[in-house]
């Protein structure tokens, strides 16, 4: 409370972080002491209007590669235990041979052409968000003739349990020319002491943290199944990690244009999620409720624009476009925004979210 008061006589001036005085770095400081002095007291009050702890801190709140920001003020601060053991190192693959060729999804039935030199800087813009919200960027040879193999997310389910340590489960994806990816990014993680849990699919689909998405802290997955995983893919893997005591909360997927779980689902905190009402069966969504303090609604036009494709980073929201309304969310949710184009990604029916795994 007294950190909220002087904090507050402090800025009762001028909120105007490029106007700040000289005990700039001091202020810094207290930012710091305050977040870190939060994250063990729980909610930190921050009676400034207009203001926010970010104006002290190095959080960037720009656009990659272009002008202007977004960002509005936000009144709360991130804590860093709400989102607990975050992995930092993270596995991207270079969209070398990335192309749009066949319709695997709707947003590819236009067959929109690829700018190559594009899709190589946004590629390089999210590897350079990345690092500077601290990550370690490592990567994966992309392999010729693989033309979405850029999409790291979705070859394999990436997870961690204090039993086993760090694990994959390999997909079966729908496309055959996803399929050939499947080998390559299971010996990536092989080499790399990652224990892989094969489950017996059979005839079934799932296509890793494309549909199966972590609570954070490992506490349980949400599996989306309808357009690429199937019911009983998401099932199979269910009776998998039950045996590791990892519940699986299975999500019915009803808008093609939301086909994989990651395009309107996306927990920000181990409180907070963002989804897409409109993407799931009633019974989903009234499962799916419950299971959160705090849900916050997607329009369409935002889901569809891969707003909820978003990357979680160290107190930022990566995502490739914005609204005031998606702003808001963020910034009650002490999260700084922070635009990285996708529009070349955007054109094979992903965004942000599946360029990459979060590595345990
Ligand atoms: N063209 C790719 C496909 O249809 C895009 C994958 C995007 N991944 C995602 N998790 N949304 O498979």
């Amino acid at each position: 409370m007294v950190w909220s008061l002087w904090l507050s006589v402090y800025f009762s001036g001028d909120a105007n972080p490029s106007c700040l005085s000289p005990l700039d770095d001091f202020m810094k400081s207290v930012a710091h002491e305050a977040i870190r002095l939060r994250s063990y007291a729980g909610y930190f009050p921050v009676p400034i209007a207009g203001f926010s702890l970010y104006h002290c801190l190095d959080v960037p709140r720009h656009r990659y590669r272009s002008e202007g920001s977004f960002c509005v003020p936000c009144l709360r601060t991130y804590s860093p235990l709400l989102f607990p053991e975050m992995p930092m190192q993270v596995l991207l693959c270079p969209p070398t041979h990335f192309d749009v060729i066949d319709q695997k999804n709707a947003y590819m039935a236009g067959g929109s052409r690829i700018d190559r030199a594009k899709a190589q800087e946004q590629w390089q813009s999210l590897c350079s968000a990345l690092e500077d919200a601290g990550y370690e960027v490592e990567t994966i040879a992309p392999a010729p003739g693989h033309e979405d193999m850029v999409f790291a997310a979705n070859p394999v389910f990436v997870g961690f349990h204090q039993d086993i340590g760090k694990f994959i489960v390999p997909s079966r994806m729908v496309h055959p020319s996803r399929q050939r990816e499947v080998p390559f990014y299971v010996d990536w993680y092989g080499q790399r002491g990652f224990k892989i849990v094969q489950v017996d699919l059979g005839a079934d689909y799932l296509e890793g943290n494309g549909d199966l998405l972590w609570h954070p802290g490992w506490s349980r997955v949400y599996g989306g199944y309808g357009f690429r995983s199937t019911k009983f893919g998401v099932e199979k893997f269910g009776k998998a990690l039950s045996k590791l005591k990892i519940p699986v909360v299975p999500l019915h997927l009803v808008d093609p244009y939301c086909y994989h779980l990651d395009t309107c689902f996306c927990p920000l905190n181990n409180e907070a999620v963002l989804i897409y009402p409109g993407a799931y069966a009633a019974e989903s969504l009234a499962a799916l409720r419950p299971l959160w303090k705090r849900v916050h609604e997607l329009t369409a036009d935002e889901a569809h624009k891969f707003m909820g494709n978003g990357i979680v980073a160290n107190g930022r929201y990566f995502t490739s476009h914005i609204t005031p309304h998606l702003e808001s969310i963020l910034c009650g949710e002490g999260l700084a925004p922070v635009i990285v184009e996708s529009s070349e990604f955007e054109k094979s029916g992903g965004s942000l979210f599946c360029m990459k795994a979060f590595l345990p």
